[in-house]
C-alpha cells in the first residue's frame, strides 16, 4: 500500500490524468469524453481565475474542426464571426491579404474566454471530475506503465492513478519540469518589448483587423464582437497598465494606425488593461514515458498571429488520436509518434509567429538599414501574391 493510502489519502483511478484546466486540458478532456475515454482534469486555481484570463481571439480553421468533434461549437457558430482576411497597415499606407482567396479557408473571431466557457460548460452537463485549487501536484512515475499523480486540496493529500498523464498546465506548471534535465532540450528567445492591451466596450475601428507597423511601434487592432473592441501597442518593458491612462491609450494607438482609420477610432474606457511580454520557446521532447506536455506546457508564441491557443489544439489533435489509437485499436503508434508530429507543426507556428513580429515591430537595435529591409518586406507583401498565400496559408492554420 502506498504511504498516502496508509495516511488515509483519498484515492481516484482513471484513464487519463489532465493536468491543467485552461482550455487545452478541458479540449482534450471533452473529446476524450465523446470516445468513452475517461480523464480528471485537475488545475491549480478556481474556474473564475481561468475565466478571468483575456487572451487571443482568432481560431484556426483546425481548431474550430476540433470544438465541432468535441460537440462544443454551437455558440461559437453562432456568436463568433468569420473573418476572411486581414489589413496591414505602415504608416499610411495599407492593404488587404485575403485568406480566403489564397487558402479557400477563414479564421473565426471567438474570445478564447468564450472556448473555455463553452467547454466548462460541457464538461459540467457530462458530470466531468474537474478539481479546483489543487496543489503540490507531482507527477509520479511518468516513465513507468503505472503513473500516478498525487496532490492536495486544503490539505488534504490525494492521488490519481492513471494510464496517462497529459500536461496542459502552462508554461509555468509543474509538467515540462518533472522531464529530467538530462532529456529535455529547450529553446528561447526573448523580446525586447510588451503589448499593452485594453478591452473596451467600443465598436471595433474596421471589420477587420489591423496589424500596424508604425515608427512609433506596432498596433493591433482586433475585437470580440459589434460592441467589444481588444487593441494593443507595443510597450516598453518597463512600463506598467497604470502608467497607461487610458487617454494616454487611445492618443498612442491613433498615432500607429492610419489618419483614416485614427478618425474614425470610438474611444471609451477600458474595461481590461494588461502587458503581456513576448517571447518564443520551445522544449523538446513534448513526451517523456507516459507524460505528454501540451500547449504552453511545452512552447510560447508571441502573440503576434494568434498562434497560442491554435497551436495548443494542434497538440491536442495529435494527443487525443494517439490515445484513441491506444484505446480503440490497442496501438502505441500514435502515442509513440505523437512528440515528433506535434513539433514539427510547433516549429512551424514558432517561425510564422517570429517572423510576423518581426515584420511588424521596433526593436530598440534597430539599424535604419533594419527598417528599409522592413519595409521592402512589408511592399513585397504588399505586391506579391505568392508572398501573400505563404502568409494567408499560416495565418489559418498550416494543417494537421
Ligand atoms: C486578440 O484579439 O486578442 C488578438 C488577435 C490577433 C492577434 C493577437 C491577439 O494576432
Amino acid at each position: 500500500m502506498c504511504i498516502l493510502c496508509r495516511m488515509g489519502a483519498h484515492s481516484m483511478k482513471t484513464q487519463v490524468a489532465i493536468i491543467g484546466g485552461g482550455p487545452s486540458g478541458l479540449l482534450l478532456s471533452q473529446l476524450l469524453h465523446v470516445r468513452g475515454i475517461d480523464s480528471v482534469v485537475l488545475e491549480r486555481k478556481t474556474k473564475d481565475y481561468v475565466l478571468g484570463r483575456i487572451r487571443a481571439g482568432v481560431l484556426e480553421r483546425g481548431m474550430l474542426d476540433l470544438m465541432r468533434e468535441a460537440g462544443v461549437a454551437d455558440r461559437m457558430e453562432k456568436e463568433g464571426h468569420a473573418h476572411d482576411g486581414t489589413l496591414i497597415s505602415y504608416g499610411d499606407e495599407m492593404f488587404r491579404v485575403d485568406f480566403t482567396e489564397h487558402t479557400g479557408h477563414a479564421v473565426m473571431v471567438y474570445g478564447q474566454t468564450e472556448v473555455t466557457r463553452d467547454l466548462y460548460e460541457a464538461r459540467e452537463a457530462a458530470g466531468g471530475a474537474i478539481e479546483f485549487n489543487v496543489e503540490d501536484v507531482v507527477i509520479n512515475d511518468a516513465d513507468s506503465d503505472a503513473p500516478f499523480v498525487s496532490y492536495t486540496v486544503v490539505g488534504q493529500a490525494r492521488r490519481i492513478d492513471c494510464d496517462f498523464v497529459a500536461g496542459c498546465d502552462g508554461f509555468h506548471g509543474v509538467s515540462r519540469n518533472t522531464i529530467p534535465d538530462d532529456v529535455r532540450r529547450e529553446y528561447e528567445k526573448v523580446y525586447p518589448f510588451g503589448w499593452l492591451g485594453i478591452l473596451s466596450e467600443t465598436p471595433p475601428v474596421n471589420p477587420e483587423l489591423i496589424y500596424a507597423n508604425s515608427d512609433r511601434g506596432f498596433a493591433l487592432c482586433s475585437m470580440r464582437n459589434e460592441n467589444l473592441s481588444r487593441y494593443y501597442i507595443q510597450c516598453s518593458l518597463s512600463d506598467s497598465p497604470n502608467d497607461w491612462s487610458d487617454t494616454a491609450f487611445w492618443n498612442e494607438l491613433k498615432r500607429r494606425i492610419p489618419t483614416d482609420q485614427a478618425d474614425k477610432l470610438v474611444t471609451g474606457p477600458s474595461i481590461e488593461k494588461s502587458i503581456a511580454p513576448l517571447r518564443s520557446f520551445v522544449t523538446e521532447p513534448m513526451r517523456w514515458g507516459r507524460l505528454f506536455l501540451c500547449g504552453d506546457a511545452a512552447h510560447i508564441v508571441p502573440p503576434t498571429g494568434a498562434k497560442g491557443l491554435n497551436t495548443a489544439a494542434s497538440d491536442v489533435h495529435y494527443l487525443y488520436n494517439g490515445l484513441r489509437d491506444f484505446y480503440e485499436n490497442n496501438s502505441t503508434a500514435g502515442i509513440d509518434s505523437y512528440s515528433q508530429k506535434a513539433l514539427a507543426r510547433v516549429w512551424k507556428a514558432e517561425r510564422f509567429s517570429w517572423w510576423f513580429s518581426s515584420l511588424l515591430h521596433r526593436y530598440p537595435d534597430q539599424t535604419t538599414f533594419d527598417h528599409r529591409i522592413q519595409v521592402a518586406e512589408l511592399e513585397f507583401l504588399r505586391a506579391s501574391k505568392a508572398a501573400q498565400k505563404a502568409m494567408a496559408e499560416n495565418y489559418v492554420g498550416l494543417p494537421y
